[in-house]
C-alpha cells in the first residue's frame, strides 16, 4: 500500500511532525510505502478566484489555472492508495498551507476529471492543538468537511491536544498499523 502523508507544519521537529512519526511507525510496521510532504516545501499558492462567479477552470473542467506545485502534489495524491492530511491547530483550524491546498482541492473536484483519482480515495487527517489545547475538534470538523467536498473515503479524523498528547501518540501508532492492514483501494 502506498501512502501519500500530506503535513501542514512549518516545524520538522514540532507536535504535527511527532504525531506524524507515530503514525508513519504505524503504517511502515504494518508494510505500508509511506511518502512525507511538507506542504511548505512546495510551492502552493492560494486560490485566485477566477472568473466572474468566482469559479474558474477549476469547475468547467477540473484543473486549476495557477501554475505552481498544485498539480504535481495532486497527481502524487491519485497515485496513493490512502491520503494522510496532519495539520497543527491554528485559531481551531487547519493551517494556512494545509488550508491552501485543500480549498484548491475541493474545487478541482467539483468536475469529473478533477475528482478522478480523489474521490473514494481512503483518507485519514490528523489535528494537532499544541497550544492551550481548544480548538481540536473544530478544526477536526472542518478537516471533515473539506474532505468531504472532495468526496474522499473518511476512514477517521483525529483531533490531539497537548493534555492528550501522549496517549494520541500510542493511538497514531495502532492507527498506523490499522490502516496499513487495509486493502489498497484506489479512488474513482
Ligand atoms: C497562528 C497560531 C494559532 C494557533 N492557534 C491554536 C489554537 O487554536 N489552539 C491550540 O491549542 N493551539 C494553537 N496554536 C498553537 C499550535 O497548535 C502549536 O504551537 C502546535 O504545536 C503547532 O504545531 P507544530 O508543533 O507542528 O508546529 C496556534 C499557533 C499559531 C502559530
Amino acid at each position: 500500500m502506498k501512502v501519500l502523508v500530506l503535513v501542514g507544519s512549518r516545524d520538522p521537529k514540532g507536535r504535527t511532525a511527532r504525531a506524524t512519526d507515530a503514525l508513519v511507525a504505524g503504517l511502515t510496521a504494518g508494510g505500508a510505502t509511506v511518502s512525507r510532504v511538507r506542504l511548505l516545501d512546495r510551492d502552493i499558492r492560494m486560490c485566485v478566484q477566477r472568473g466572474e462567479d468566482g469559479f474558474g477552470d477549476c469547475l468547467e473542467k477540473g484543473v486549476c489555472k495557477l501554475e505552481d506545485g498544485f498539480a504535481a502534489l495532486v497527481d502524487e495524491l491519485r497515485a496513493a492508495d490512502l491520503a494522510v492530511f496532519a495539520t497543527p491547530v491554528y485559531w481551531g483550524e487547519m493551517s494556512e498551507i494545509m488550508r491552501a491546498f485543500l480549498d484548491r482541492l475541493r474545487r478541482i473536484c467539483l468536475h469529473d476529471e478533477g475528482k478522478k483519482g480523489i474521490a473514494g480515495k481512503p483518507a485519514f487527517a490528523l489535528c494537532v492543538a499544541g497550544g492551550g489545547g481548544g480548538g481540536s475538534f473544530h478544526s477536526a470538523d472542518v478537516m471533515n468537511r473539506v474532505l468531504g467536498h472532495c468526496d474522499m473515503d473518511i476512514l477517521d479524523v483525529l483531533p490531539a491536544r497537548k493534555q492528550n498528547f501522549d496517549l494520541k501518540l500510542e493511538v497514531l501508532g495502532l492507527t498506523g498499523r490499522w490502516l496499513a492492514g487495509r486493502a489498497p483501494k484506489g479512488g474513482a
